[in-house]
């Protein structure tokens, strides 16, 4: 056991609805504690120290942070705030964990990228859905060869909360968000990207605000948390009530995604399905697979003979159930962003991919916006893909540490 004089010393900036992913940093004498919060909200601070203790350094911008002893920050504020944030905490030489998306504009994220490599910060991306089990059984299951090369992608998601998550505060405005396109597609863009090992090169986009728009009932709800208004009884969603005072992203979106080892792929976003969840299927030279469920009682189907319909997959195979939020992906991505802390080890996540999925976001934005226009996306500078491709390989991460052990 690790003792308490080793602990790493961890900062939470923003205290809102995901902040207690942070919470399971909190392990005082085995190996790491938050020492420090941050949130404009008074009472969301005071509620912090019942939680982290009665020692908790508190503050109500993050620049009074800058200064004291800290190992690395969680960052888990709106969007638009993370790349000023990450990169004034980078700056002063401490790890920054930033919760997807990296940052809401291109620009921004190769700034963010950018600073890590000029500082010498370790820079962490909380991309968890690769830790998801269906993600990662998905993965395994291309990885054996049991649908030989992978040609297509395609990712239909059921946003069945979206009414609750997105419309009620500042999801629902571009000028925090980009889009929802961006906003929630980081995540399957990423792992589309995972799993077909590339990058998206080219795109084209179609969207809209099909049904959220049409709602007049609004209200300012920034003292509250998702979970204050979040009901499954809120239905159909022409029934919701209490919206943001602006919404002018779309509620229903899908983007052609040409990949640069030529896989073709597509993800289609829609916040109004009564039902919540993933439907994957990659189809390669020898067989398809497809997800069923993506959480509790998921299962992968693997069909690798001709036939017509079949329900039955050649091969079943069952998703392992894990305890915690987000199939358990939350508890595993903190471990390793404490490893990585600790030791530098490889990461599953990547700065360079978070990268990729704001790039792929914004451009797919730009496209729906042009009406579907063909867009390129930009490719990131060598310097920083080599940058941080050797970073993992190194003990540089390592040497910065070494104060703790
Ligand atoms: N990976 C996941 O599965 C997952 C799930 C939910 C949310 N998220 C991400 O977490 C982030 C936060 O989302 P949320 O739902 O908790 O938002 P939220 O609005 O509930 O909370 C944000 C908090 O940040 C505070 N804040 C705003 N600006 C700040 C600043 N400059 N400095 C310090 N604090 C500031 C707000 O007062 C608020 O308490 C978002 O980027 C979101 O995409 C990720």
């Amino acid at each position: 056991m690790v003792s308490s004089r080793t602990d790493l010393r961890l900062g939470v900036i923003g205290l809102g609805a995901r902040h207690q992913l942070a919470s399971l940093a909190h392990n005082p004498g085995n190996g790491s504690r938050i020492v420090a919060v941050c949130d404009p909200i008074t009472a969301r601070r005071e509620s912090a120290r019942k939680t982290f203790g009665n020692d908790l350094v508190m503050a109500s911008n993050h620049r009074d942070l800058l200064n004291i002893r800290l190992d690395g920050v969680f960052i888990i504020t709106p969007d638009a705030t993370h790349a000023e944030l990450a990169i004034d905490f980078l700056q002063s030489g401490i790890a920054v964990y930033i919760e997807k998306p990296l940052a809401i504009t291109t620009d921004e994220a190769d700034r963010v990228l950018q600073t890590a490599q000029s500082s010498g910060t370790p820079l962490y991306v909380g991309h968890n859905m690769r830790y998801m089990p269906f993600t990662r059984l998905m993965r395994d299951v291309i990885s054996k060869g049991d649908i030989g090369e992978v040609k297509s992608i395609w990712c239909r998601h059921f946003v069945g909360h979206g009414g609750d998550y997105y419309f009620k505060d500042w999801h629902a405005e571009r000028s925090k968000v980009t889009s929802l396109l961006l906003q929630k597609g980081a995540h399957d863009i990423d792992i589309i990207h995972w799993l077909a090992g590339g990058y998206t090169n080219r795109l084209s986009a179609f969207g809209n605000l099909s049904v959220y728009g049409q709602i007049e009932d609004r209200s300012d709800r920034s003292s509250q948390v998702m979970q204050d208004w979040f009901s499954e009884s809120n239905w159909p969603p022409l029934a919701q009530q209490g919206l943001n005072p602006l919404i002018d992203v779309e509620d229903l979106s899908v983007v052609n995604l040409q990949l640069d080892n030529n896989i073709i792929a597509t993800y289609q976003q829609c916040h109004f399905t009564p039902d919540y969840w993933r439907n994957y299927t990659v189809i390669g030279t020898e067989g398809r697979l497809e997800n069923f469920g993506d959480d509790k009682d998921a299962t992968i189907k693997v069909w690798n003979r001709r036939s017509n319909y079949r329900a039955e997959g050649d091969k079943e195979l069952a998703v392992s159930e894990e305890s915690g939020t987000h199939g358990g992906s939350d508890r595993r991505i903190i471990t390793e962003f404490l490893d990585f802390l600790r030791g530098g080890s490889r990461t599953e996540t990547s700065p360079v991919a978070a990268r990729y999925a704001v790039a792929t976001g914004v451009a797919a934005t730009e496209s729906l916006r042009a009406g579907g226009t063909v867009v390129t996306v930009p490719h990131l500078a060598p310097e920083l893909n080599s940058y941080f491709e050797c970073i993992q390989k190194t003990d540089q991460i390592k040497d910065r540490f070494k104060r703790n052990s």
